[in-house]
């Protein structure tokens, strides 16, 4: 089975910055096991395989800024060189195989083919917000399934009633669709209070909701009041396998009276359980095989399949309306 285009040579995210600590971290990129580790000049990424017999190098340990094989203990640093062979005063000039590194909105990004770096939302490096990443584990999806359902507004009535959408509330909402050379959004005009739990809660009155596809894997919701930008959940999705899908989580809110520490821990506990209910939905998606249609509401996923294909869909504007 191969991969979209633009995925397979695409950036994807293997790791947090800040997270990368004393211990190597296993990672999978399609389907590519990588080790993942904090090097001396920055974070290193190395395919998963010792050159010397083949150990995994990931259930070795870190020691000054060097990868520590657990088999016969040679050490690899930046860009997989070997820096020491214990027992021996001698240093082979041989490589584990290294992957390029880029460090952006704290994660670190590594690719398998050739493509450009992509463009982030600028929600990612915004100064004036408070944020803060959630990586939770990979869980069986397909990526594109899963970037579509973070964008997707005629789900949450069904899968996630009255925490995100009440199901017996719809009302007719305008929306603005952007299909664009470089990336596609949809804008959600509200017109009165937020239905569900959750919005209620953070976001107080709701005038607009956006989805924004940064292709070819990045999936941004913003919900704005009168006063702007409330509440971005801005999400790479990373491929790790066929089926199997780890999403880099951003949230971003304005500064306000609480403290970001609070709204962290007050936004994970809310979305634990939306997670839980989309990925059961992702999961059961994947246990059946077949073309998918496409329907009135699917505003962004033709764009995001023609994205990830490597052929960007015709640029087009227009308006639809929805009972959201
Ligand atoms: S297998 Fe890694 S050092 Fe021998
Ligand atoms: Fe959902």
């Amino acid at each position: 089975m191969s991969w979209p285009a633009a995925i397979a040579a695409g950036w994807h995210p293997v790791a947090e910055l800040a997270r990368l600590g004393r211990r190597p971290l296993a990672r999978r990129l399609l389907g590519e096991p990588l080790v993942v580790f904090a090097g001396e000049d920055g974070p290193v990424v190395l395919r998963d395989r010792c050159p010397h017999r083949g150990m995994p190098l990931s259930g070795g340990r870190v020691r000054e800024g060097r990868i520590v094989c657990p088999y016969h203990g040679w050490a690899f640093g930046a860009g997989g060189v070997c820096r020491a062979v214990p027992g021996s005063r001698e240093v082979p000039s041989i490589h584990a195989a290294a992957l390029p590194v880029r460090v952006a909105a704290g994660l670190v990004w590594t690719t398998l083919g050739e493509g450009a770096f992509p463009r982030l939302p600028p929600v990612l490096t915004d100064p004036a917000l408070d944020r803060f990443w959630w990586v939770p584990a990979a869980s069986p999806a397909r990526v594109l399934d899963a970037l579509e359902n973070h964008l997707d507004p005629a789900h949450p009535h069904h899968v996630h009633p009255w925490i995100v959408r009440a199901p017996d509330k719809r009302v007719p909402t305008r929306v603005a669709v952007r299909i664009e050379a470089d990336r596609a959004s949809a804008t959600y005009h509200e017109q009165t209070q937020a239905t569900g739990l959750i919005p209620r809660l953070f976001e107080g009155h709701r005038t607009t909701s956006i989805g924004r596809l940064w292709p070819p894997l990045t999936g941004e919701v913003a919900f704005e009041g009168p006063r702007g930008l409330r509440l971005s959940i801005a999400v790479v999705f990373a491929p790790e396998d066929h089926g199997v899908t780890r999403p880099y989580a951003h949230f971003a809110t304005p500064r306000g009276r609480l403290p970001a520490w609070l709204k962290r821990v007050l936004l994970k506990a809310f979305h634990r359980p939306i997670l839980a209910q989309d990925r059961r939905a992702l999961a059961a998606q994947m246990s059946r095989e077949g073309a998918y249609a496409i329907g009135p509401l699917d505003f962004l996923g033709p764009a995001i399949w023609a994205f990830a294909n490597g052929k960007p869909p015709e640029p087009r504007v227009y308006e639809a309306e929805m009972l959201l």
